[in-house]
């Protein structure tokens, strides 16, 4: 059985939409794959409660890694790595992961470490995404799912959606009509992934 670790910060909806994906497909039977662990950096996310509220939770291991108990960002990467490999993963998955990465974390995961970003890449990286691109006068948003490389939200794109941008938007309104495409081309990237 191959493994995927999921990392979240927050609310992590497009993990949820990730574990019902495994489900729903059977991606145990049908892809030989399984969630083997989901782990935050937040004590407060409420992703965590939203596993612990939906799945038989013992199949899928959850864990809490503070980055605030650690005293450099190397420090916490490391931590966190080890965390992570004792669940031999085949992929981690970003997901909602609010944290910069270290180059010896992303070179370790290399080919095997993705995300989902809330812009139409290489279009507007890094944070405040909707918003620029409303400012912008963008008449489409979206978001990307691609290969983390040491850049920041840069890396091979895997997948993408498209959403208008409508008159009058504002910044909330258009991240959730960019989250609800989040939550289909997120799993279906996954799933990809192990498809032969
Ligand atoms: C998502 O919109 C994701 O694209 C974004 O954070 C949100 C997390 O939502 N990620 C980034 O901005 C990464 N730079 P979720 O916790 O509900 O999945």
């Amino acid at each position: 059985m191959k493994n995927i670790v999921i990392l979240i910060s927050g609310t992590g909806s497009n993990m949820a939409a990730i574990v019902q994906a495994a489900e729903k497909d059977s991606w145990e039977k049908s892809l030989g794959v399984r969630v083997a662990a989901v782990i935050s950096n937040k004590q407060n996310a409420s992703g965590l409660s939203w596993l612990h509220a939906n799945t038989n939770s013992s199949k899928i291991h959850t864990e809490v890694l503070e980055h605030t108990q650690f005293a450099t960002r190397e420090a916490f990467d490391a931590a966190l790595m080890s965390r992570i490999d004792e669940h031999a993963p085949d992929l981690v998955v970003l997901a909602g992961f609010m944290r910069i990465l270290t180059p010896a974390f992303v070179t370790h995961y290399a080919g095997r470490l993705i995300n989902i970003h809330p812009s139409l890449l290489p279009a507007f990286a890094g944070l405040n995404t909707h918003q620029r691109a409303i400012d912008a006068g963008c008449k489409f948003a979206g978001a990307t799912v691609h290969q983390v490389t040491s850049e920041l939200d840069h890396g091979q794109i895997l997948a993408q959606a498209v959403v208008p941008v409508l008159q009058g938007d504002t910044a909330e309104a258009l991240a959730a009509r960019v989250l609800t495409q989040e939550h289909l081309i997120y799993p279906a990237a996954v799933a990809a992934f192990f498809k032969p």
